[in-house]
């Protein structure tokens, strides 16, 4: 069988990343990589969970520093994006009109409407588009998924998570496009976007959003809280770039259903326990793959024609409207109901 042939688009620490996941796919294989800045191939970078480490790309591998050049000259089978997030649906719509499919680092668009054009080129073009929203993948969390459908434990009573980091500014020279929101969304579009789309993958849309923030003296917001409205549970989440730069990252959650309490908090041992209702505590068995290589996986399946759950773009989509929604309430300091 021969293999699909991918490039990656952006080689920071998520193109990085993302390389060391397609490395080992025995199916598909980085034809080339594009990097504005030719330096970020060779470059060690250091992104929030220090995965990143990849420079040991393979001559074969022909590298561009021009995206259009690329698309004009090699024939792809999808390009993995991992560029800036006001990039993603500039090169997503490029790839999708030259019919090569596209799997886009999340947050799909700096807001729904600019997502919405990113949908409707996917529907013309006949190739596809997956967001690569990863905690849908992460191992607690896909296991929590199945907990929620299968009723298992009982319904969901509340929710909340949380997910707390320095600003993403490592080694980045202290400023970065991470900090202008009018680029990365703040926050609440890099960074509460995963848990936000993990409620919208868990308990489908909320009926409306209150969210606070705190503003950094520079003027970028460093912390937000939301309630998600459902008529039948409470369901909270934060997220934080406040934190000390000695702060160890730190995400999870805390989910009481009716007859158990399951809980994921990154700076625990064992990270991930459930409470049953009767019995001892555990520690349910995990999938090995981390949420990346899933991610990853789950694209080509898709792409290959078999059985997929992927992360659609009007899903991912639908993710981003409600950021929006948050950004506005936590703005005007009012509840805002979802617009779809
Ligand atoms: N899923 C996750 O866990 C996760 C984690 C971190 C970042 N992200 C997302 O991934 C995206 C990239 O983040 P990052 O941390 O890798 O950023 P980064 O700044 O480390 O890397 C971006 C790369 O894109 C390159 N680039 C910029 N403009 C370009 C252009 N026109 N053509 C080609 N290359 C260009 C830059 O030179 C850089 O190497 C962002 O949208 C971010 O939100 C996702």
């Amino acid at each position: 069988m021969e293999k699909l042939k991918v490039a990656i688009v952006g080689f920071g620490f998520m193109g990085r990343t993302h390389y060391g996941v397609w490395k080992k796919l025995r199916n598909a294989k980085v034809v080339c990589v594009c990097d504005s800045n030719l330096a970020q191939i060779t470059a060690k970078t250091k992104g929030n969970l220090d995965v990143a480490d990849n420079s040991d790309l393979p001559s074969s591998v022909r590298v561009y520093d021009d995206f259009d050049k690329m698309l004009e000259t090699e024939k792809l089978d999808a390009v993995d994006i991992t560029l800036p997030t006001p990039l993603h649906p500039v090169m997503s719509i490029k790839a999708l009109e030259k019919g090569v499919n596209v799997l886009c680092e999340k947050p799909m668009a700096i807001d729904a409407k600019t997502c919405d054009r990113m949908v409707a080129t996917e529907k013309k073009s006949g190739a596809k588009l997956m967001v690569a929203q990863c905690v849908r993948y992460w191992p607690e969390y896909a296991v929590l998924k199945n907990f929620v459908d299968s009723g298992k434990y009982g319904k969901v009573i509340a929710a909340d998570f949380t997910r707390f980091s320095p600003a993403p500014v490592w080694n980045r020279g202290g400023k970065c496009w991470f900090l202008d929101e009018s680029k990365s969304g703040g926050v609440a579009l890099d960074m509460h976007l995963h848990d936000t789309d993990e409620i919208h993958h868990l308990f489908g849309m909320p009926e409306s959003v209150s969210s606070r923030s705190h503003l950094h003296k520079d003027g970028w917001t460093d912390f937000i809280v939301t309630t998600y409205s459902y008529p039948d549970k409470v369901v909270t989440s934060s997220s934080s770039w406040a934190m000390a730069p000695s702060f160890v990252w730190e995400s999870g959650f805390r989910v009481v259903f009716e007859k158990a309490v399951a809980v994921l908090n990154t700076h625990s041992n064992p990270a991930f326990v459930v409470y049953p209702e009767k019995g001892k505590p555990f520690t349910p068995k995990v999938p090995k793959a981390s949420g990346y290589e899933s991610e990853i996986k789950e694209f080509v399946a898709w792409i290959s024609g078999d059985e997929a759950n992927p992360v659609t773009a009007q899903s991912a989509r639908d993710s981003v409207a409600i950021v929006d929604a948050e950004r506005k309430s936590a703005k005007t300091a009012r509840s805002v109901k979802i617009q779809i």
